[in-house]
């Protein structure tokens, strides 16, 4: 059996298969569909250091090949996430990333700050990428200076692998990669949604409260697929992909283009053991293909 362990910095992956913060909640509610050690990494849903209530629905809306949302990073808060969700977390023996937010660049480093005593948190995810707030989101992945200040204050307060989380909605997403590798990021995220909008005829109004909201799904993938390949060009930090990853097929494509691991997302609301599925399809591809490592695989795409 091939070895499909990855490394990410100093964090290592016993396979490149992991689920995408905000699409499976805090895996405690997708423990009885498959035994969630056997995937690499579980990313949380986003962590804030106060509570949010999130957007007003309708939040979600169904698009071709794809899913719009508007859900706003609701979350209990640092404080109750600490004691409610990460007791469950701590046993598991895959690794666990905690994706964080804040509103403000203050408020990213002091949710690490709390988040550091714990034990068994194995990297953040700092989510700078979210296009359904209207403080922070955005504003941290589409100015590069932003992105390498609040990098560079996170990477202060932690030696825990930085991980940044970032979004397509700019002209040059090498640019802001750049910056968050200049800033002391260990890897790469990419993408989070597209901006989007969808329209109910009948009611002539948008679908969503918020009028727009972030395009996830199949959809995405062709766009995904383009923006992991320019980082990978550019950066000297490992990427991460996310975007349309529904099947094995589509994650080996993301690891030939380069991505050294990737994230499940919209695929986990079709069906909850696809990540399973995913590295199941993926392991058989190596077996059958006779890699040997999956090093020698990714990044080995012909241009
Ligand atoms: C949301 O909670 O609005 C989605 C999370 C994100 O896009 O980062």
């Amino acid at each position: 059996m091939t070895d499909l362990s990855v490394k990410i910095g100093s964090l290592v992956l016993k396979n490149p298969v992991m689920v995408a913060s905000g699409t499976f909640g805090y895996a405690e509610e997708f423990k009885d569909f498959f035994d969630l050690n056997q995937i690499g990494g579980i990313i949380t849903k986003t962590v804030t250091l106060e509570p949010r209530p999130g957007n007003a629905p309708p939040r979600i809306a169904e698009t071709a090949s794809g899913m719009l949302n508007s859900i706003g990073l609701p979350n209990v808060g640092v404080e109750h996430f600490i004691i409610e969700k990460m007791p469950f977390l701590q046993p598991l023996s895959t690794k666990i990333i905690v994706n964080v937010a804040g509103k403000t660049g203050e408020d990213f480093v002091e949710a690490v700050v709390r988040l550091e005593d714990v034990d068994r948190i194995d990297a953040y995810e700092l989510n700078y990428s979210c296009p359904n707030v209207k403080e922070g989101g955005l504003t941290f992945s589409a100015n590069a200076a932003i992105a390498e200040q609040v990098t560079r204050n996170v990477r202060k307060v932690t030696n825990r692998p930085l991980i940044a989380k970032l979004t397509p909605n700019v002209t040059s997403i090498s640019e802001i990669g750049k910056a968050v590798e200049n800033g002391g990021a260990d890897a790469v995220s990419a993408i989070n949604t597209l901006v989007g909008m969808a329209v109910d005829l009948g009611k002539k109004r948008p679908k969503l409260s918020t009028i727009t909201g972030g395009l996830s799904g199949p959809a995405i993938k062709p766009v995904a697929l383009a923006k992991v390949f320019e980082l990978v060009q550019n950066l000297s930090i490992p990427v991460i992909a996310i975007g349309g990853i529904m099947n094995a097929t589509d994650a080996l494509e993301f690891l030939l283009t380069g991505a050294v691991a990737i994230q499940v997302g919209t695929a986990n609301f079709i069906n909850p053991r696809a990540p399973l599925d995913i590295l199941e399809g993926v392991r058989d591809y190596f077996d059958k293909n006779r890699i040997d490592g999956i090093s020698s695989f990714i990044g080995s795409i012909k241009t």
